[in-house]
């Protein structure tokens, strides 16, 4: 894996290893992919404020996921159908996400499944339900996950409906796990804050709420007691013309305060995009196709080599900001300024088509 010298390659390898249906699953978004393209354009349109003659010859690039030290300020997002994409699925991706350091957040969606992915490997384990049940369904899976080593648990709200996902439509490729789906689809459109009430009154596992996109959604969620509240609009993958998420995480951080933890996804694909967010404030980003991209390249080791080379990234951008921890790191060292390439899932990757 050694030989993947940038992430171009490793997106590069991934193209060609997978068939054409999982690497539209993977990539696309729903319908003109337009909240695809403004997650890019929201993070190209921040530009860096660097500080020099700091003394950065000893870096911390470590984050926290709650109390835990991680190597990264970074999660493995959910992604259902993981066995799409790589042998061994779910639990391919705990292997690397054990071997490299950094939190798996499992989907509920995903193969091989909670217990046996938990067993695979020994990581910090956060897991994703879709509510597709009643609460007597949503309990048990509670019950599993802490059973299992999970530390915490996300309920995703961005799902009232399965998008139209266009590349998959007209590609007619077919996803098993989406014959599974249908059953729970009316407890998915019912979902509302009361679930998240009861969740907040019944259980003591720390409970992430992601697809939050708007203040007033996060206020919502912070009168609930939820502890994060996580900006997601599912990559794209779910409403489409949407506002990219690094556009509302200000707005969203200035209200939640002190309140809960702010977490962040959509279109992070360089290390650069990762200091963005946590200069805003964001405790921790989501990496959803990037993920994907690492395993379909090779496996665990494709995933492991493409954190490697991410965390390469961030150092050397942390040092060129003058800084040497994320704690002196804020959004004096962020300005506003003009995209320069046309923002798209592989805009971050400009040498792409030339590989
Ligand atoms: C192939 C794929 C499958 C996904 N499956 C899920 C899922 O099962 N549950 C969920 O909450 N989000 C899911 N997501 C959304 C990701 O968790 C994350 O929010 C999103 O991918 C972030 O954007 P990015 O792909 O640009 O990094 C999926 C994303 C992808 C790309």
């Amino acid at each position: 894996m050694d030989d993947f010298l940038t992430l171009q390659e490793i997106v590069a390898a991934a193209k060609s290893n997978l068939p054409p249906g999982p690497w539209s699953y993977l990539v696309g978004g729903a319908e003109t992919e337009t909240t695809v393209r403004r997650n890019r354009h929201a993070l190209d349109s921040l530009a860096f404020r660097p500080r020099v003659l700091r003394d950065v010859s000893r870096i911390d690039s470590t984050g926290f996921f709650f109390k835990e030290k991680t190597r990264l300020p970074i999660l493995l997002a959910p992604i259902g159908g993981l066995e799409s994409l790589v042998e061994g699925g779910a639990a391919t991706a705990a292997r690397a996400a054990a071997q490299f350091g950094v939190p798996q957040m499992l989907s509920s969606v995903c193969k091989p499944g909670l217990e046996e992915t938990a067993a695979a490997a020994k990581t910090i384990r956060s897991f994703q339900l879709y509510v597709r049940g009643d609460d007597a369904w949503v309990d048990d899976f509670v019950r599993r996950a802490k059973d299992n080593g999970f530390t915490s648990f996300c309920l995703t709200v961005d799902v009232a409906s399965y998008s139209r996902r266009e590349r998959d439509i007209v590609g007619r490729y077919v996803k098993p796990w989406r014959a599974r789906a249908q059953e729970g689809a009316a407890f998915q459109a019912g979902l509302s804050w009361d679930q998240v009430k009861r969740f907040k009154d019944k259980h003591d596992l720390p409970l992430i709420l992601k697809g939050i996109a708007t203040v007033e959604d996060a206020q919502l969620a912070v009168d609930h007691g939820v502890e994060v509240v996580y900006v997601s609009n599912h990559g794209g993958r779910q409403l489409d013309h949407g506002l990219g998420t690094m556009a509302v995480l200000p707005e969203i951080l200035k209200i939640v305060g002190k309140n809960a933890q702010v977490w962040v996804d959509g279109g992070f694909m360089r290390g650069s995009d990762v200091v963005k967010a946590i200069a805003l404030g964001a405790k921790c980003v989501g990496l959803g196709r990037l993920t994907g991209l690492g395993l379909a390249a090779g496996g665990a080791a494709g995933l492991v080599r493409t954190l490697e080379i991410l965390e390469e990234e961030i150092r050397i951008c942390l040092g060129l900001l003058g800084v040497t921890s994320y704690a002196q790191l804020g959004p004096q060292h962020l300005a506003a300024a003009p995209v320069v390439n046309l923002p798209d899932t592989f805009s971050a990757f400009p040498l792409l088509t030339r590989l």
